[in-house]
């Protein structure tokens, strides 16, 4: 479950909620998995449940929501287990009592983590998309004022996750989303960085909480450079270059200020763009100069700056792709110690499956990556040459990858029809996306799972560029 805050201060793209584009959501209820949420976090705000309408494939719209508890009487372990029973996998709560709902479960993350009872895969799940929502607060107001308690919560919750389970690093790297959003970014490299440090050595909780921090506020300082700048599509310039290149100072100045943060963490900021050579920014510190967290850091943030779909990148590259550029890499810009030991951790869930998984591979042409926002669709006239005024309609984008795009909706369309994807999110450059609907199918929650696939002029149009970048 992602709660994080969708006001009208948080647009829809940038809050990552997973069931964005479900019916519920735009009712204005948000739905929380069952089976494993702590019934203390679920009694701090009122519980909805959903009554379902069959046969009218319309009848999403007639979906209500029943008040099930609130307070007084909270939700028991016989409620839960009927409700389970009965085929219900969530319930629902309002938007208004997200944050509230979010405060609680970051509280109890930690012991989430640890729970041999809950599946290290769901754990794994929940403590990444409660870190996911509180980065996207954090970063909404990155004078840190109130981050002390809920980053230490999450960053509690990583590390008794790594502690507790030997494969928490395979979890928490199928967990990842891959878009282009700060805050993504911020949640991968945190829930990377700290298995790397316990394969390094680490194995002191107070060590690993601090070094969760420093991955979640590695990059801090992108929140004073133009969002233009960092999304760009094409070369930059050298003026935004050296924009760009503020940040690390920028996000030493915000951690260094902020009494609770250690001194560790407001260095890995710092430091995170140095290279063992001396050839990084911005003070070309050498090797042992750079401290060993940084050093980790710039491992685990050069990796996911490769994997992740960003605009002004042609496509992602592969796990194996890009450990094939951090060791043609190594040790001119990174530790050799820390490469080997993110290379034993990368063998089994990147690198050495997307090899030997061909036939996937030849199933799928393109890899597909998690990319969530709100998106206007419209359907094009049966000469497929002009948009009809008419219908269009709003829907919200699941994945992406150079041949096509996912899509839910709360009606289905007929396959085989032309429609353009408007993606309605700041860093989105490119006007539209054209293709043919290939896919349509009900889901769980009631909405449809729309696949459209790319025309032949629009796949060439989204092939440019790929690679490292060091923005
Ligand atoms: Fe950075």
């Amino acid at each position: 479950m992602s709660v994080v805050e969708i006001d009208n201060n948080t647009p829809l793209a940038e809050c990552g909620f997973s069931g964005c584009a479900q019916p519920s959501v735009r009712a204005g209820f948000l739905p929380v998995p069952l089976q494993h949420m702590p019934l203390s976090v679920l009694n701090t705000v009122p519980v909805y449940v959903k009554a379902r309408t069959t046969g009218n494939r319309n009848a999403v719209f007639a979906d209500t929501y029943s008040l099930y508890t609130a307070g007084v009487v909270p939700l028991s372990e016989a409620d839960r287990e009927r409700l389970i029973s009965n085929g219900i996998r969530f319930v629902y709560v309002r938007i208004a009592d997200q944050r509230r709902l979010q405060r609680a479960l970051e509280s109890c993350l930690a012991s989430v983590a640890g729970d041999p009872e809950v599946p290290v895969s769901e754990a794994s799940a929940l403590v990444y998309e409660t870190s996911f929502g509180l980065m996207n607060e954090v970063l909404s107001d990155p004078t840190l004022r109130t981050a002390a308690d809920p980053l230490r919560h999450v960053c509690e919750a990583i590390s008794t996750l790594v502690v507790c389970h030997q494969n928490a690093f395979s979890h928490l790297f199928a967990a990842a989303r891959h878009d282009f959003f700060t805050a993504t970014h911020l949640v991968n490299v945190a829930t990377w960085i700290v298995p790397l440090a316990y394969q390094l050595g680490c194995k002191d909780e107070a060590e690993l909480i601090q070094i969760g921090q420093a991955g979640l506020l590695h990059d801090l300082g992108k929140v004073r450079v133009s969002s233009e700048i960092i999304n760009k599509e094409g070369e930059l310039t050298d003026e935004e270059r050296g924009e760009i290149r503020r940040h690390p100072e920028i996000g030493h100045e915000l951690l260094a200020t902020a009494d609770w943060c250690s001194e560790l963490v407001a260095t890995v900021a710092l430091q995170h763009h140095e290279h063992m050579d001396g050839s990084g920014y911005p003070h070309q510190l050498k090797s042992d100069a750079i401290h060993f967290v940084s050093r980790m850091c710039a491992v685990a943030d050069a990796f996911d700056a490769m994997t992740a779909v960003r605009p002004y990148k042609d496509r992602a590259l592969s796990a194996a792709e890009a450990m094939a550029i951090l060791q043609s890499e190594t040790p001119d810009k990174f530790d050799p110690r820390v490469m080997a030991a993110w290379f034993r951790l990368m063998v089994p869930n990147g690198a050495a499956r997307e090899e030997k998984d061909t036939s996937a591979r030849e199933r799928r042409e393109y890899p597909r990556f998690r990319f969530r926002c709100p998106a206007v669709v419209r359907i094009l006239s049966s000469d497929a040459q002009t948009p009809c005024e008419r219908p269009e309609f709003e829907a919200t984008t699941h994945n992406l990858s150079r041949g096509g795009i996912g899509l839910y909706h709360a009606c289905p369309l007929p396959l085989g029809c032309r429609v353009r994807v408007y993606p309605q999110v700041r860093a989105w450059t490119r006007e539209y996306l054209e293709g043919t609907v290939v896919r349509c199918r009900e889901t769980s929650e009631g909405s449809y799972d729309i696949g459209v696939e790319f025309t032949p002029e629009c796949k060439a149009l989204t092939r440019r560029r790929a690679g490292a970048d060091d923005r």
